[in-house]
């Protein structure tokens, strides 16, 4: 595998000066396999007035990773670049220290440990955040434990409190809860008082329930649309049963929250949500996705979460920045158990 070139472009944002610094990142010149992520020297980003520049310790990989590096579904393209990506640094988590502030920051100064969730460009030394994107770093974690908490756990808190509206004492089943998003779904869903069903493999049974799922359903062996239960809430992580199969699981008023799914090649799962969409006004049931909210706000409720001791990062594999490329790899086989971190400094 050649991870290794001596090219030296833009930062993130395309801006640098001649007289910066360079830095490894993994950068993309094209869509497709993960050999398509190259570890270079790239000039190291510039700052404006509203900016932060983190040095970075640690990253971790999202499923929008392997969505930015394949280009697949095609419709992210639209988002991302038709031809090829425009925001060539990947990653999207990160956890550091501030290592510069623009003149207009005013919550950050240097050597302040921190993480965010940003759209592109933390798989390097140092990536750039605005500052109402970062917040400071839960004190009780690593940094390695702390980037893999902004886009998996926000999606989770999200899904289940905006999405699934989901209350104490309710009873809400997780599908996919050993991946990344689903092993904070657990932890979060319990702490909201909420009787957890996970649906994992029989290898991470353990491991789920751990986090605090009360019941466990191993796909291998039970298939949970066809199990009669009912719940109030179900956080759908992997989109592999039909909408009738999932409402035969759901309470009349139930909620089913979608979040999930590979879908097909032109627009993933996006088909599935919009027929759940429109079929939700004609149902009793609410059948509904959420909007993500990227921000600082989601940051301080995690860190909350986190120093209270009710929400512990499960992580499985760890990689230096130059194996990306076998990060992504592992991901995209889709059987990570808990969030997979890269290194990039110590
Ligand atoms: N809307 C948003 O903002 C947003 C944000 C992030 C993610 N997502 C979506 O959430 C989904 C999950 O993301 P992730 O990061 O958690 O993925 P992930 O870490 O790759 O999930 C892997 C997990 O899925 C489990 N799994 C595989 N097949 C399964 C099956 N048939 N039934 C139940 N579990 C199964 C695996 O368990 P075993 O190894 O035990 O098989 C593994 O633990 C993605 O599809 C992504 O599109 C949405």
């Amino acid at each position: 595998m050649n991870t290794t070139s001596s090219t030296i472009i833009g930062g993130p944002h395309g801006r640098s000066d001649a007289r910066a610094a360079t830095m490894k990142a993994i950068v993309q010149q094209a869509y497709g396999s993960a050999d398509v992520l190259r570890e270079s020297e790239v000039a190291t980003p510039v700052i404006t007035a509203d900016e932060v520049l983190i040095s970075v310790r640690a990253a971790s990989v999202n499923h929008a990773d392997w969505v930015y590096t394949s280009g697949r579904p095609l419709i992210a393209r639209l988002a991302f670049g038709l031809g090829k990506p425009k925001q060539v640094i990947r990653g999207k988590d990160v956890a550091g220290v501030v290592a510069s502030v623009g003149a207009n920051v005013t919550r950050f100064r240097v050597g302040d440990e921190v993480y965010a969730e940003l759209e592109a460009g933390t798989f390097a030394e140092f990536a750039v955040a605005a500052e109402k994107l970062l917040a400071h770093k839960p004190a009780n974690l690593t940094f390695e434990q702390a980037a893999t908490v902004p886009l998996a756990a926000r999606t989770a808190l999200q899904g289940l409190r905006d999405g699934g509206k989901l209350r104490p004492g309710q009873k809400v089943l997780i599908n996919g809860a050993s991946g990344g998003v689903g092993t904070f779904a657990v932890q979060i869903a319990a702490s909201m008082g909420a009787e957890v069903t996970a649906v994992s493999s029989g290898r991470n049974a353990a491991l789920v329930r751990t986090l605090g799922a009360a019941n466990v359903i191993d796909y291998g062996r039970e298939d949970f649309t066809a199990s009669g239960r009912q719940y109030d809430v179900i956080l759908d992580l992997i989109g592999n049963h039909s909408l009738g199969k999932l409402r035969r699981v759901l309470t009349r008023t139930g909620t089913l929250v979608l979040s999930s799914g590979t879908g097909g090649r032109i627009i993933g799962p996006m088909g599935r949500i919009m027929r759940a969409l429109l079929m939700s006004p004609f149902v009793s049931q609410n059948l509904r996705t959420f909007t993500p909210s990227v921000g600082s706000e989601s940051l301080d409720q995690l860190r909350d979460l986190i120093e209270s001791g009710v929400v512990t990062p499960a992580i499985d594999r760890t990689y230096p920045l130059s194996q990306v490329p076998e990060a992504i790899r592992y991901f995209a086989e889709e059987h990570a158990s808990g969030k997979i971190v890269i290194t990039v400094a110590q």
